[in-house]
C-alpha cells in the first residue's frame, strides 16, 4: 500500500477549519493524515482540538525569533521532521517568507474568507459589507510570495444580506470554508491539481454548475 499524504496544518486561532480537516480525514473523505499541527500562538484554541483528537502538535512562538526567516526556519525543520508533504494554512495569521515557500514548492495551501482577488488581507468580511458587495465567499489557493495572490483552487459564494454584520457574514462563509478546504486537499491527494501560470487545472475536470447566481433575485 502506498504511503498516505502527510499534512502539516498551521493554525493561529480557534481551529474550526482544522476540525473539519480532522473530521474528513477520519471519515475517509480526505485520503491523508495529519502528521503535525503547528501554531505560533501558545493560546490557540486549536490545540485543544489536537489533544482531543490525539494529533501531534507543536507551538513555535514567533515572538522568540528576531526575524520572520528564523521563525520560518524552525517551522520548516519541524515540518520536515514530521515528513510533511502538504502544508495547509488554516487561519494562520502570519505572513510566510521565502524560507517556508522554497521548502515546499507548489505544496502550500491557504484558505481566505473572501472571493479573491477581491478583499485580500485582514478583516475582509467587514470590508465586504462596507463595500456593499452582494456576494462574498471563500477561496482556497496555493500560496505564492504575495499576500493572498496565489493560484486559485476552489471558491464558494455566499450572499451578503442587508441584515448582515461581520459576525453573521463570517459564520456563513465559515460554513462553506469547512466544505471547500477538505475538497481542495483531497484533489491534491489524488494528484489532480496542476498549476499552469495563474490557473489551477483539475484533471480529470469536474463538471461545474452553469447556473448563474443573482442577488437580489430578479423576481419575488
Ligand atoms: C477563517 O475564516 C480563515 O478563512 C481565516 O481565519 C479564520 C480561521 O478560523 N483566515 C484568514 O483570514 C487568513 N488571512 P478557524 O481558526 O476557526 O479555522
Amino acid at each position: 500500500m502506498s504511503r498516505k499524504l502527510r499534512l502539516g496544518v498551521l493554525v493561529s486561532g480557534g481551529g474550526t477549519n482544522l476540525q473539519s480537516i480532522i473530521d474528513r480525514c477520519r471519515d475517509g473523505s480526505i485520503d491523508a493524515e495529519i502528521a503535525l499541527v503547528l501554531t505560533n500562538n501558545p493560546q490557540a484554541g486549536a490545540l485543544e482540538r489536537c489533544r482531543r483528537a490525539d494529533i501531534p502538535f507543536l507551538t513555535i512562538d514567533h515572538r522568540r525569533y528576531a526575524s520572520r526567516e528564523e521563525f520560518d526556519a524552525q517551522m520548516v525543520a519541524a515540518l520536515r521532521k514530521a515528513e510533511v508533504d502538504l502544508v495547509v494554512l488554516a487561519g494562520f495569521m502570519r505572513l510566510i517568507s521565502s524560507v517556508l515557500l522554497d521548502a515546499f514548492p507548489g505544496s502550500i495551501m491557504n484558505i481566505h474568507p473572501a472571493l479573491l482577488p477581491a478583499f485580500p488581507g485582514l478583516h475582509v468580511q467587514k470590508k465586504a459589507i462596507e463595500y456593499g458587495v452582494r456576494f462574498s465567499g471563500c477561496t482556497v489557493h496555493f500560496v505564492d510570495a504575495g499576500l493572498d495572490t496565489g493560484p486559485i483552487i476552489i471558491q464558494a459564494v455566499v450572499p451578503v444580506l442587508d441584515s448582515d454584520n461581520e459576525a453573521t457574514l463570517s459564520a456563513r462563509i465559515l460554513e462553506q470554508e469547512h466544505r471547500i478546504y477538505p475538497r481542495a486537499i483531497q484533489l491534491f491527494a489524488e494528484g489532480r491539481l496542476r498549476i499552469e501560470g495563474r490557473r489551477v487545472l483539475i484533471d480529470p475536470p469536474l463538471t461545474p454548475s452553469e447556473a448563474a447566481l443573482v442577488h437580489p433575485p430578479l423576481d419575488g
